[in-house]
């Protein structure tokens, strides 16, 4: 049992959307986000973090984050940056849950949607598709191999979604 949820997955997956969602069915949990918290810190969005300071900085940031969350954190359902997952104490902030889908129902979810234009342009590593296509290859086991649990959310529907995170990862009891 973690003292927080956090989930982890590919861009455009809806890992914020889902961490919104379940905060709103169950009143224990606040809902955070990793890239929120970065930018508020810095004052920067992530675009510009990227463009001026580079990937490695932002890294850096997401580590500072997970120590901060690690330490000070508790109650909380945390929507992650893809990348999120690398940071080395992943397990201290709370049970890991991969959102998992394939890589073309995420490209449909990202295109598809009616503000598709800004959710492809806030994101530095979506810029090309095939990279983008490569890097979630690349990226594949890693996820699975940090998660506590996996959740096909391409296959699910919400309710079902919502269900098995909150059940998996959580005592019954108030926290
Ligand atoms: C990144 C994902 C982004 C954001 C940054 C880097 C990544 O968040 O943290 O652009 O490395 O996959 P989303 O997963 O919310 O798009």
């Amino acid at each position: 049992m973690g003292k927080n949820i956090l989930l982890v997955g590919f861009m455009g997956v809806g890992k914020g959307a889902l961490a919104r969602d379940i905060a709103r069915r169950d009143e224990r949990l606040y809902a955070l986000d990793t890239d929120d918290m970065i930018e508020s810190v810095t004052n920067r969005k992530i675009k510009k973090i990227f463009a001026t300071s580079g990937e490695e900085a932002f890294r850096a940031l997401e580590q500072k984050t997970a120590d901060w969350l690690a330490k000070n954190v508790t109650n909380a359902v945390i929507s992650t940056g893809g990348g999120f997952y690398k940071v080395k104490n992943i397990k201290e902030i709370g049970t890991v849950v991969y959102l998992r889908a394939d890589f073309n129902w995420i490209l449909k979810r990202i295109t598809g949607a009616a503000n598709a234009k800004k959710k492809l342009k806030k994101r530095p590593l979506f810029q090309d598709i095939e990279k983008a296509e490569k890097l979630f290859y690349e990226r594949y086991e890693a996820y699975e191999k940090v998660a506590d649990i996996i959740v096909d959310v391409d296959k699910s529907d919400i309710e079902s979604i919502v269900e098995t995170i909150l059940s998996s990862s959580l005592p019954k009891d108030p926290l």
